[in-house]
């Protein structure tokens, strides 16, 4: 397609320029709805072990991307992996995530170790390496981290959490170990992002899963000035996207970090986004990802409807409002990305 590095598709779109159709690429993209993935893993034996393991890291990242053709792919990671970086014991089970020595004192932050990821992860720039290397050309290598407020929520929550007690307690109560923890949170991130671009990653995505938790006024001031930092420190280098879950509220800070796009959630409306984002930044998103439970017909006609009703637009960059689901038939995965590669802008 004599594409050089700078025109692909997915990073034309992200700095909002014109484009011949709309760049598709899906959160969860890899995953235990895809066969050959379930199939690295029971060989690998865990999650930790396929992460860790840059051939396989690499293999299952490149899985989605040799059988549906998407425009971007997302290295095969966790935004928890600095955690352990820092210190942290981190187990991965069917229940999820868990952080078995949740941080909850001054001292607790303080034990956390602020080395450089290109040491305490040099197996994720290995893992980009080998991406990159056996990319087709044309799809946009993206690296990730989680935002500092949403990695302090498992760092002191110890897993997934539904409504965040000890985080807000501890935040409220303690709001020097708060900053203390937040401080070291976003210089971790902002190295691990950097780090990840040094290694071939052309795009990042700054997970903010669970920042809508706050209400805007707690957003600003216990997260939005540490992702204010990762977004400075990285933002001018590298094309970065914003996301977070469920956050409409917060819509109008995000766009105002001056992002290169902000991720809108399934439960916004996307039109209304691309107003409210007055050009500011590109828009990605947001088919609900349990559509892709429904049938491949019933996506495909799903699909056209949410790329025609932002028809014309500049700056789509269409994906899922959150993660794959694991029942996922592969099917509908391709209705989806079939259809966006189908349409013409
Ligand atoms: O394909 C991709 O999107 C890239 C890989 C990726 C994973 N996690 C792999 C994964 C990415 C970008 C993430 C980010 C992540 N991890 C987030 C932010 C995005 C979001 O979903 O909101 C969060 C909150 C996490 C933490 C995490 N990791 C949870 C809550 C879970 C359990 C839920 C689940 O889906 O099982 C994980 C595990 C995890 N991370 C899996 C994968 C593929 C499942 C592992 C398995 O059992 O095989």
């Amino acid at each position: 397609m004599g594409e050089t590095p700078d025109n692909k598709l997915l990073l034309r779109a992200l700095r909002r320029e014109p484009v011949e159709r709309t760049p598709v690429w899906l959160m969860r993209q890899a995953g235990r709805y895809l066969p050959e993935y379930r199939a690295v893993r029971a060989q690998a034996g865990g999650f930790l072990e396929m992460v860790q393991e840059p051939e396989l890291a690499a293999e299952v990242t490149l899985q989605p991307i040799r059988r549906f053709g998407m425009d971007g792919a997302i290295l095969f990671s966790d935004i928890l992996l600095p955690l352990q970086a820092m210190g942290m014991e981190l187990v991965f089970d069917e229940a999820g995530p868990s952080l078995p020595r949740p941080l909850r004192t001054r001292g607790d932050v303080e034990a956390l170790t602020l080395g450089d990821p290109r040491t305490s992860l040099a197996y994720v720039g290995r893992a980009l390496e080998l991406v990159r290397a056996g990319l087709p050309g044309g799809v946009t290598l993206l690296g990730f981290a989680g935002a500092p407020f949403t990695l302090a929520s498992y760092a002191i929550e110890g897993g997934t959490s539904k409504s965040f007690l000890e985080l807000k307690e501890l935040m409220y109560r303690e709001p020097a170990t708060w900053e203390a923890l937040l401080e070291r949170l976003s210089a971790m991130v902002a190295e691990h992002l950097l780090f990840q671009h040094e290694k071939g990653a052309e795009a990042l995505v700054l997970f903010d899963t669970w920042a809508s938790t706050l209400t805007r006024e707690d957003y600003r001031r216990y997260a939005a000035p540490w992702t204010a930092r990762v977004v400075a420190a990285v933002g001018e280098r590298v094309p970065l996207v914003l996301f977070a879950g469920q956050a409409e509220h917060l819509f109008d800070d995000l766009c105002a970090f001056g992002p290169a796009a902000v991720a809108v959630d399934h439960r916004s409306d996307l039109a209304s986004a691309f107003e409210r984002s007055r050009g500011r930044c590109a828009l990605q998103g947001n088919l609900d990802p349990g559509v892709l439970l429904a049938t491949p017909t019933e996506v495909a006609r799903r699909t056209r409807a949410l790329l025609e009703s932002v028809r014309g637009l500049r700056g789509h960059v269409l994906n899922v409002g959150h993660g794959v689901l694991p029942a996922t038939d592969p099917d509908c995965v391709a209705a989806f990305v079939e259809t966006a590669r189908e349409l013409r802008a």
